[in-house]
């Protein structure tokens, strides 16, 4: 997205990021106003009054009292932006919550392949490899993924597989040998400490050696197999240092550029009253009841009408129609509604 468009022009962004983030939050902060010509609002969770103890529903309250357009929000609790997005009459976007699911984050992934292989993902083989567990970018991109057509490994020490990951349709390995055969796409994940209770790997050296991603590792994969990372990335950990400054092989670079693209365009879309085609239902709306019940996430039904609010019967920021629940994606729909 090159050309400065105005879709967000008269309405207002508010950033709400209970958690650290370097990517996310700049593709949300400067550019919607810079690109797209919006008023964005950046609540510092340190100085708010949630440090004052208020709680979610309260902040979610207080921010809707002052009408903006969308919310971006991140928390560390799984399911905490969806609470927050059935309190409100906005549009609001997971910009990340807790271990559960980041789909911007998946959009982004999937554009760079497509941009780098010039294709859609049909028939392509990812290996997801390393803390899944933690890791709210897996789990958004086994859902998307599947969705695209690709078959999706998951690549790690049984410590960091998450229970029940196999009934979501992934293969799970062990050992990156058998994990990277012949692969087209492998996306390393970071050891997420922060959001570890206890000790996972026995050492950080024990753990590079063998699940980090050298060159040795990668020979057994396709021999232009390309290499993706969401960051915060930790060299010598997870990832070789050459590995991920491979300039033919590593798309990291790209996967930020794309991060900024999606998120103008979920914006766009958001606030231009885009909407499903009938019988479609939106890619990434998937209905969560317990957010960390991976089956339950997969059983979800799609597209189905929610209550329309005021605002939303008035076109105001009218976007997804159907109005899914669910706290993965992006949301459009008022109090109530769903
Ligand atoms: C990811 C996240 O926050 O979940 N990072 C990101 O959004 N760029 C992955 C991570 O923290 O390791």
């Amino acid at each position: 997205m090159t050309r400065k468009h105005s879709s967000l022009r008269g309405r207002t962004l508010i950033n709400l990021f209970f958690e650290n983030s370097t990517r996310t939050r700049t593709s949300f902060r400067a550019w919607p106003a810079k690109r797209l010509g919006g008023d964005v609002i950046n609540m510092s969770v340190g100085t708010s009054s949630i440090k004052k103890g208020e709680t979610l529903i309260d902040t979610a309250m207080t921010l809707n009292a002052m009408h903006p357009d969308v919310l971006v929000v991140r928390h560390a609790d799984s399911g905490a932006v969806h609470l927050l997005a059935e309190k409100v009459n906005c549009s609001v976007i997971n910009a990340g919550d807790g271990t559960h699911e980041h789909p911007t984050q998946a959009l982004l992934d999937a554009l760079t392949i497509r941009r780098r292989l010039g294709r859609g993902l049909e028939g392509l083989t990812v290996a997801i490899c390393g803390d899944i567990a933690h890791s709210r970018v897996a789990r958004s991109n086994i859902h998307l993924m599947a969705i695209m057509g690709a078959r999706v490994r998951a690549v790690a020490p049984p410590t960091l597989i998450p229970a029940g990951l196999e009934r979501m349709g992934v293969e799970i390995h062990h050992d990156m040998e058998r994990g990277l055969a012949d692969v087209d796409i492998i996306m390393m994940l970071r050891l997420q400490t922060e959001r570890m209770k206890g000790s996972f790997v026995p050492s950080i050296r024990e753990y590079y050696r063998l699940y980090g991603l050298d060159y040795e590792k990668l020979k057994v994969a396709k021999p232009d197999a390309l290499i993706m990372h969401p960051g915060p990335m930790n060299r010598g950990v997870e990832i070789a240092s050459e590995v991920a400054d491979d300039i033919d092989r590593s798309l990291i670079r790209e996967q930020v550029e794309m991060g900024v693209a999606v998120r103008m365009a979920c914006l766009d879309a958001l606030v231009s009253a885009q909407v499903a085609p009938v019988g479609k239902e939106p890619v990434i709306h998937i209905r969560d009841e317990r957010a960390d019940d991976p089956h339950n996430l997969q059983k979800c039904p799609l597209a189905r009408p929610g209550k329309r609010s005021r605002r939303a019967r008035r076109g105001v920021g009218r976007g997804w129609t159907g109005g899914r629940g669910g706290s993965t994606g992006l949301h459009r729909r008022g109090p109530g509604g769903c």
